[in-house]
């Protein structure tokens, strides 16, 4: 009975039915496209918004952008003057992101 009513708590806390380990599930498969495609949606998030506009010859798209990337990494990383305007932050997850694709490049 004793055994019972413990194996019962288990089961309400969950012991038996949360999986192994949830750090086998990461999606490792095409990490180039994965690290391609998060950049390419932080430039559509925080950069194109505004060059559609005021940048017209610059809206990144899958296509282009690594053919922008040095021109993106001097203006993002090293001069520091995109996103303009100062309300437009990179968030520290967007950087490293961005850092990322960049990296993945072999530009250097
Ligand atoms: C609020 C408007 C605005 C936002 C947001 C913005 N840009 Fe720009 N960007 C501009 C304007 C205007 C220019 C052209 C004039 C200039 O260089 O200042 C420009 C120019 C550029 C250039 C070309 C600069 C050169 O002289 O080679 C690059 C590269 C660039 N932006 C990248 C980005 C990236 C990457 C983002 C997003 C992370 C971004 N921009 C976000 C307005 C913006």
């Amino acid at each position: 009975m004793k055994h019972l009513i413990l194996l019962s708590i288990m089961f309400v806390i969950g012991v038996f039915n949360r999986p192994l380990s949830t750090n086998n599930i990461v999606p490792y498969s095409f990490p180039q496209e994965n690290t391609q495609e998060n950049a390419y949606i932080i430039l559509m998030d925080q950069c194109n918004g505004c060059h559609i506009t005021k940048q017209r010859g610059m809206v990144f798209t899958r296509d282009n952008m690594n053919r922008y990337s040095l021109a993106i990494e001097q203006q993002v990383f090293v001069k520091k003057r995109m996103p303009k305007g100062k309300k437009n932050k990179l968030t520290s997850t967007e950087l490293n992101k961005l850092r990322l694709w960049l990296d993945s490049l072999n530009n250097h």
